[in-house]
Order: structure tokens, then C-alpha cells, then sequence
């Protein structure tokens, strides 16, 4: 095994660093290949919580080797405060564990201006994105104007392309959506201290990954968001602007598809989604709010509460085919106890036929209406469940029902924040 992928199977804050964080005890190298500080991955080690936004999950660990690839919008000030925050916190933070693409896009301050006021713009149709500046970023990214990490280090590139950057970016600020022009040698400056404080952390990290793999060392891959917010899969246009899925890997993070061997779609045991979008099995009763309230969820970049809804395996299926999922990790599953009857959708009636493929369309999508099978809950808890056969009888039901639907064997089972409420069930 080389290289595994883990990816979010819905619509993110599944929770990817719970369990990128339990599966680095066994790898050498963590990477993040797409998105930016948009992603919030929450890990509990030892009853202290830890929140990354763009440092991958393995740095908590103190022999392993993180990877910011080339894929991932680098916001470098966010970058730098996140270091900090570890330090603070006790975890190491050196370039012998972390390396940053030189490759990876920089986020400039123009980005989070534009982010915000074409939100704006757009009104009630808008995308209730992160205001991290992303979209805007991999914009200029593939428009060809973007400003990379190696740009930074060669002082007459950067001075040429951002001020023609800003040149352009004032006039839109200023004559598309009456905002205040922004100021060349401020940013300058800025970014200039950004570049020399990150320099030690810059390198090719395709060679770094590259050598890695060929000295027999485990990868795991670190996806941010979800399926179901893949620029192109997702509920387009309400998505991101980058590639969760596991073939976002191999461009984001420079690898060949045969370095990957295994891909483990984390999946909530229901479904949640932060931001605007459809959403076929959201609750709006007080089930939505009871699973709300009992499994905290709140986003961790952005504290907005998350819609809530039954798990979707209509979206699961298609994440399975999408990603070549080869097991799942279900997690949050003591979120479920209590309740005494749990649904599952298991297609979409649309136009009088069921179906159990995800619509591209948004107008086929609003016309779905979920089909659900009902399953008898549990009220004993689960936290501390050590093994498959320590789960009450129904909450096996529940997970064999979602294996036999999605065809995919479940490897691993959550049973609570901490790294140690892990359940492995089967081999990845
Ligand atoms: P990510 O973005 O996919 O990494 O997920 P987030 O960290 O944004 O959101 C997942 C939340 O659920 C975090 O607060 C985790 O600490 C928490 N979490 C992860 N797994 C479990 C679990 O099995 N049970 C409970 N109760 N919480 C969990
Ligand atoms: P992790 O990695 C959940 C959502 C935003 C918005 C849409 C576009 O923690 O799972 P963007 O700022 O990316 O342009 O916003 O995507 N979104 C996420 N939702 N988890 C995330 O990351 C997300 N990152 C972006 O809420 O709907
Ligand atoms: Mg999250």
C-alpha cells in the first residue's frame, strides 16, 4: 500500500481530520492537495481539541511529514497564524514537517474582497461560501493571472504581476461593485514579510512525495470539503472551486494515479451541509434540530450553524462510484442514539419513477423527493464501544444496510471526537 485517499463523501465537516488523524499513526506522510483555509478539520487528542484549516492532520503526530501541495489556495497570513496557533498549543511546527508547494496559488487580499462582494451581488441566488477568498483565487488561477508561492521569492515577478493584478482587480472593486480601491505597496510589503517568514517551508513537494513513495513510505491523502461540493460533481453552482474527490489528487499533489491504492469516503452516519444548495434529505422538524444540538453541529471555519438530514445513500453511491471508493468510514454514529426511528434515503422519486443516480440538474434535483426505509434505533450509548460486536443489534443493521446498498465495506466506525472512539471494522 502506498498511497491511501481520504475524502469527505457529502457535503464536508464529515469528519476528515478525525479520521486522517487516526490513520497518520500508521503513515509517514500527510498531504492536503485542493481547497484552502475554507476546510475546518477538527482532531481530539487527548481531550484537547485542535482546529487546522490548512495544515494537515498529521502534524499532531511529531514523525510524520505534512504536505501542503500544489493543488491547495494558499492564504499565507492565515498559514502563518495557523503555525502559530500550533506552537501555541505545544504541537511543532518546522519545515522538517511541513512543506509547501511552490507551485499552490497565493490568496491575496483582493480574493477575500471579491469573494465577499460577489456574494453580495448575487443576493438571494448567493453561494454562502466561506469568504476565504477561493473561488476567486483558482479564478485567477485558471485564467492565468494567478500569483504562486515561487512567485514570492523572485522579488521583480511578483512587484510586475501584482501590480498589474491590482490594476485590474481596483477597476472591478471599484466600477462593478462601487467598493474602495486597494493599496500596490501595502500588499507589497505584506506579502513580502509573509514570503520571507514561509521561506524555509518551500520546496517541489511532487519530488518530496515522489522519493517518499519510492522508499517504500505510506501516503495519506487529505481531502478537503466533499463530494457533493467538487467543482464539477457537486450541486453545481452551489460548490467550491477545486476537485475533493479522489482524482483531485493526482493534480493537486503531483502523484501518478498508480501511487493510490485505497480510497476511505468518510461519511456522517446522517447528513449535514453548511452554505447554501440543495439538499434532498434536510430536516427542517425538530429531528433536525435534536441532531443539531446532540452532535454540535456548528461550522469550524465559520461557526454557521449546519443543516441536518438523514443519511443519503443515493449521494453515498455516488460518491462510491465517483471517488472508486474502496471502504467508508462512518463517522458520528452516537450522534444517532436515542432517536427511535432512523431513516435512510435509498432513492429519489422524481416524475413518478425512482431513481438512485444524483441529478445534474438543479431543477430534476428540487423535483426529487426522497424515498426512505425506516430502521429501530438504539438508546444505549456507544462512546465507548471498543469493537463491531459491542454496538447494539440495530445499529449493525444500520451499518450492514449501508454496505449492502453501496456495495463498499465499511473499515471504519466513530463513535465519538476522540482519536481513540475508533472503531476498526474491516481492513482498508
Ligand atoms: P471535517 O471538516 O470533515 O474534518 O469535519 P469537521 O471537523 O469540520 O466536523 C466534524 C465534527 O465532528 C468535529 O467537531 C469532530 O470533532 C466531530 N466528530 C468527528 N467524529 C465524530 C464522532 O464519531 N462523534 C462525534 N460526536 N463527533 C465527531
Ligand atoms: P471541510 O474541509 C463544509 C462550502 C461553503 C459553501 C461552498 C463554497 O471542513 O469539510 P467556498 O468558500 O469554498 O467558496 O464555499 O462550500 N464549504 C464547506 N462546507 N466543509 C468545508 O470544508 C467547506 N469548505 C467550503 O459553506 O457552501
Ligand atoms: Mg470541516
Amino acid at each position: 500500500m502506498s498511497g491511501v485517499v481520504v475524502i469527505g463523501a457529502q457535503w464536508g465537516d464529515e469528519g476528515k481530520g478525525k479520521i486522517t488523524d487516526f490513520l497518520a499513526e500508521g503513515a509517514d506522510v500527510v498531504v492536503r492537495y485542493q481547497g484552502g483555509n475554507n476546510a475546518g478539520h477538527t482532531v481530539e487528542v487527548e481531550g484537547k481539541k485542535y482546529k487546522l484549516h490548512l495544515v494537515p492532520s498529521g502534524i499532531l503526530y511529531d514523525d510524520k511529514l505534512c504536505i501542503i501541495g500544489n493543488g491547495v489556495v494558499i492564504d499565507p497570513k492565515a498559514l502563518l497564524e495557523e503555525i502559530e496557533y500550533l506552537e501555541g498549543e505545544g504541537v511543532k511546527v518546522t519545515p522538517k514537517k511541513l512543506v509547501i508547494s511552490d507551485r499552490a496559488h497565493v490568496i491575496m487580499p483582493y480574493h477575500k474582497i471579491l469573494d465577499g462582494l460577489s456574494e453580495k451581488k448575487r443576493g438571494k441566488a448567493d453561494i454562502g461560501t466561506t469568504g476565504k477568498g477561493i473561488g476567486p483565487c483558482y479564478t485567477d488561477k485558471h485564467e492565468r493571472s494567478g500569483i504562486r508561492i515561487c512567485d514570492l521569492f523572485h522579488i521583480e515577478v511578483f512587484k510586475e504581476k501584482l501590480k498589474q493584478n491590482i490594476e485590474l482587480k481596483n477597476k472591478i472593486i471599484c466600477d462593478v461593485y462601487g467598493g474602495d480601491p486597494l493599496s500596490f505597496e501595502e500588499i507589497y510589503d505584506e506579502y513580502i514579510n509573509y514570503a520571507n517568514r514561509l521561506r524555509d517551508f518551500v520546496f517541489d513537494t511532487s519530488v518530496v512525495l515522489y522519493d517518499s513513495i519510492k522508499k517504500g513510505k505510506k501516503v495519506l491523502f487529505e481531502g478537503a470539503q466533499g463530494t457533493l461540493l467538487d467543482i464539477d460533481y457537486g450541486t453545481y453552482p452551489y460548490v467550491t472551486s477545486s476537485h475533493p474527490i479522489s482524482g483531485g489528487v493526482c493534480i493537486g499533489a503531483g502523484v501518478g494515479p498508480t501511487m493510490i491504492s485505497n480510497a476511505v469516503g468518510v461519511c456522517k452516519a446522517y447528513t449535514t451541509r453548511v452554505g447554501k444548495g440543495p439538499f434532498p434529505t434536510e430536516l427542517f422538524d425538530e429531528m433536525g434540530d435534536f441532531i443539531r444540538e446532540k452532535g454540535f453541529e456548528y461550522g469550524t471555519t465559520t461557526g454557521r450553524a449546519r443543516r441536518c438530514g438523514w443519511l443519503d445513500l443515493v449521494i453515498l453511491k455516488y460518491a462510491v462510484r465517483i471517488s472508486g471508493l474502496t471502504s467508508l468510514a462512518i463517522t458520528k454514529l452516537d450522534t444517532l442514539s436515542d432517536i427511535d426511528e432512523i431513516k435512510v434515503c435509498v432513492g429519489y422519486e422524481m416524475d413518478g419513477k425512482v431513481i438512485d443516480y444524483f441529478p445534474a440538474s438543479l431543477e430534476d434535483l428540487a423535483k426529487c423527493k426522497p424515498v426512505y426505509e425506516s430502521f429501530k434505533g438504539w438508546d444505549s450509548s456507544i462512546e465507548k464501544a471498543k469493537t463491531f460486536e459491542e454496538l447494539p443489534e440495530n445499529a449493525k443493521i444500520y451499518l450492514k444496510r449501508i454496505e449492502e446498498y453501496t456495495g463498499v465495506r465499511i473499515s471504519i466506525v466513530s463513535v465519538g471526537p476522540a482519536r481513540h472512539q475508533t472503531i476498526i471494522i474491516n481492513k482498508m
